[in-house]
């Protein structure tokens, strides 16, 4: 007979990694050995896409190699962009990048390799056109046949705001988006990650397994809750935000946006997110959201005794650099499918398939009937 589970799979250590470890006592991330606190601000995304996809820091001719590479991989197939006006004025954006990764699968020249190679470029290409999809997306859904052209001197964070914004972004705004990619490009056995690599296991190929993660970061428990925090903060009037939370918990509604499973302190991804959202609340001279913010942070502590996750003030930075609400959530699988393509990568690489048991509580020895004597 199997063991009881673990609700939730809670510590159960389900695959060994060499991406990403937590310290959930301590508030630490790291990716492959370095502290996010070492990468956050100094590490470009591009270079962490490579930390975690090609398996170190690169040098200045291995890192201009890829951006080249993820240049050459940005353009979208026929497929896929065929079919994004009518997506676009169907869908909700997860959703849509869920089909629109799909239909990327069969634009891809590798789509029926699985072997390393392929998976590497499978990988980068990925990278580069979730940011595109996002904008091509929300550029056809408000009437336009195309987001602005990207500007080949900016990085993937500044082409994506400029091309979601319609502005050039400045050089600030673009070095804090980076850092907000940097911060969620991995993190160990989250569901979205999890959901990819047991697809993967299966043997299926690298765009399932990243299909199965968008769908699982879709949900407010996991990557949804950045949109919900906006919404939260939104709804509530900023002279009332102590007694709407505490109205909201004495409901016993989860104040989106905070707690955590693994970690029992602060996120340290959230430092970095409080202090970005401090900065563009005095650059843009409107603080309400982040003195809102504050405000919340400290009542959920003293009632709940609950810390801030990267979801929190996520919100709020993404919200004073012009991004549209409701892709706060796809803002996180641009930056999320650099370390979910490495999980796959790395599940490729030692597979075997991932089929846990499970506890069967149902009836035992029923007496089966013929249909109409039940
Ligand atoms: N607001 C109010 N109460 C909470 C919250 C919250 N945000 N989070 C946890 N609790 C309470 C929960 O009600 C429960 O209380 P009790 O034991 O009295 O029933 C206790 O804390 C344990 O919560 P849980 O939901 O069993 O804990 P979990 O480890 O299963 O869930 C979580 C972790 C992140 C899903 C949960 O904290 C949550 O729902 N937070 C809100 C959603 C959110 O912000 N998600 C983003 C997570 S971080 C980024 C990511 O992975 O996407």
């Amino acid at each position: 007979m199997a063991d009881k589970p673990t609700k939730g799979l809670a510590d159960v250590v389900a695959a060994s990694t060499a991406l990403s470890d937590i310290d959930g006592k301590a508030g630490r991330l790291f990716y492959r050995g370095y502290d996010i606190h070492d990468l956050a601000g100094r590490t470009t995304f591009e270079e962490t896409a490579h930390l975690l996809q090609r398996g170190k820091l690169p040098t200045r001719a291995e890192l201009a190699a890829y951006i080249d590479e993820l240049h050459d991989g940005r353009a979208l197939g026929a497929l896929v962009s065929h079919n994004i006006p009518e997506i676009a004025s169907k869908q909700k954006p997860m959703e849509a990048l869920r089909s629109l990764v799909s239909l990327a699968g069969a634009d891809d020249p590798d789509k029926d390799s699985i072997a390393p190679d392929a998976n590497l470029r499978k990988a980068a290409r990925l990278t580069a056109q979730q940011p595109l999809l996002v904008a091509q997306y929300h550029a056809a859904r408000t009437g336009k046949d195309a987001p602005p052209e990207p500007d080949p001197s900016l990085s993937i964070a500044g082409n994506f705001l400029l091309q979601v914004t319609g502005r050039v972004p400045s050089r600030r705004e673009a070095e804090l988006f980076d850092t907000c990619l940097v911060l969620h490009a991995d993190h160990t056995m989250n569901a979205s990650t999890f959901a990819a690599r047991v697809c993967a296991a299966t043997l299926s190929d690298m765009h399932s397994a990243i299909v199965a993660a968008i769908g699982t970061l879709k949900g407010p428990l996991h990557g949804g809750a950045n949109e919900q925090v906006m919404k939260t903060l939104e709804s509530i009037s900023p002279g009332n935000v102590a007694q709407a939370v505490r109205e909201k918990l004495d409901a016993h509604e989860k104040i989106m946006g905070f707690g955590h499973r693994v970690y029992k302190t602060e996120d340290p991804r959230a430092t970095h997110l409080r202090r970005m959202s401090a900065e563009l609340a005095e650059s843009t001279g409107d603080d309400t959201y982040y003195r809102m913010s504050k405000e919340m942070e400290e009542v959920v502590f003293e009632t709940k005794g609950l810390y801030p996750n990267v979801d929190f003030y996520a919100a709020s930075v993404y919200h004073y650099l012009g991004i549209p609400t409701d892709l706060f959530t796809p803002v996180f699988s641009i930056s999320r499918m650099s370390g979910w393509t490495a999980h796959v990568i790395e599940q490729h690489a030692d597979n075997r398939l991932i089929r846990p048991d499970s506890e069967y509580i149902g009836e035992r020895d029923q007496k089966w009937k013929p249909i109409d004597e039940r």
